[in-house]
């Protein structure tokens, strides 16, 4: 069976989209639905590329339980064809994903990440960057109840369930 490929893409891809990854893959193995689901992070800027996840957001996701394992890549042409599922943390990101050209006949598949979020549907996931522990774990808890709803419309709609 073809697995459900999703792509978790921020700015700078050192903390946002990491820690959506690492949250999303945490859950995925807790409820055993590995089988059914890969996914990968990147950013739409280049400045990270090839370097760890940012200290304060390695440090924030381990304090909540949650072990962040990724190098910084940039999206690139092929990421629009080979993902299902191109969630943008925020609605910069979701436009400039868009507005590529080779994104043009891929645009159902690009949604903002909190298009999953019970408490702020379409809300941007604020950029943590210049910003206090705080809003680090601010940004995990958004990431955490969106990307449970996510896995839940995915168990609904789009995942195999054999054996039932
Ligand atoms: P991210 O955060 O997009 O969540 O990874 C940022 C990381 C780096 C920069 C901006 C945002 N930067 O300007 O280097």
């Amino acid at each position: 069976m073809e697995k459900v490929k999703v792509l978790f893409v921020c700015l700078g891809n050192i903390c946002r989209s990491p820690l959506a990854e690492a949250i999303f893959k945490d859950k995925v193995k807790r409820k055993n639905l590995d089988r059914f689901i890969e996914a990968d992070s990147c950013g739409t800027a280049n400045y990270h590329v090839g370097d760890t996840p940012d200290e304060r957001t390695v440090r924030n996701a381990l304090k909540n339980g949650v072990t962040i394992n990724h190098y910084g890549r940039q999206l690139a042409v092929d990421d629009l064809d080979y993902f299902d599922f191109i969630l943008a943390m925020d609605n910069s990101n979701h436009s400039n994903i868009k507005r590529l050209v080779y994104a043009d006949h891929h645009h159902d598949k690009i949604a903002l990440m909190r298009t999953y979020d019970p408490l702020g549907k379409g809300k941007d996931v604020p950029d943590p960057y210049y910003g206090t522990e705080h809003d680090f774990q601010e940004v995990f808890e958004i990431l955490d109840r969106s990307v449970e709803q996510f896995i839940l419309h995915l168990e609904e709609h789009h995942i195999g369930k054999p054996n039932r």
